[in-house]
């Protein structure tokens, strides 16, 4: 099996805030903003491994920004780190401006997928080859947040996060 790029899975989803999809103030709702990241996120996930994937948990996100209605807004998911069967995937999202056409970051979203056979046993995947500094880092900092989502699901010890250890340890 042999590695891939993140480019390799990249998958990008640009769509419009429409009135049915805000909040009572015109923005968009969190709800579904979590919609559109787990799509795009599960498409990056399927195109990694090339396998049914499944959502294990959410482990980080943050609405930094308010999307208000008619928004032009584009999800932007990344593998930013492939285990044995189990990948995260960084999520950035972006608003466009209507006048100038720029696009700022708006929130963003850590995803863990899971790939698995037709019985949802977990199967193995390819590793991931970070290019960029941001893909690097990304990866580096992936193990430290899978054994944070472990230890808070109940599925790891504290004491045998060694990765968390090590922050504390070294702070
Ligand atoms: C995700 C799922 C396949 C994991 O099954 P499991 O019995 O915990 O399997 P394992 O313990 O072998 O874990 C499989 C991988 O998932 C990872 N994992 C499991 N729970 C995790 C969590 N909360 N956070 C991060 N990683 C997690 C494990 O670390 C392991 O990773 P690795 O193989 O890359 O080392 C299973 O819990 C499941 O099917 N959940 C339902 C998924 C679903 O329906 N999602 C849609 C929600 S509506």
């Amino acid at each position: 099996m042999h590695a891939k790029t993140p480019e390799e899975s990249r998958t990008i989803m640009t769509d419009l805030v429409l009135p049915s999809e805000t909040n009572p103030l015109n923005n968009l709702f969190g709800g579904e903003l979590l919609a559109r990241m787990d799509r795009a996120a599960s498409i990056a996930a399927r195109r990694h491994s090339r396998r049914i994937v499944v959502t294990a948990s959410v482990n980080h996100v943050a609405f930094n920004k308010a999307v208000p209605l008619g928004s032009v807004v584009t999800v932007e998911a990344n593998v930013s780190r492939a285990f044995k069967s189990s990948m995260e995937i960084y999520i950035d999202v972006w608003v466009e401006d209507r006048e100038s056409g720029t696009r700022s970051k708006a929130n963003e979203a850590i995803y863990t997928f899971v790939a698995v056979d037709e019985t949802g046993t977990p199967v193995k995947i390819p590793a991931l080859e970070p290019e960029t500094d941001l893909e690097k880092e990304r990866f580096a900092a992936a193990l430290r947040r899978k054994q944070l989502s472990l230890v808070l699901a109940g599925k790891m010890k504290p004491g045998e996060a060694t990765e968390l250890k090590a922050l504390f340890e070294n702070s």
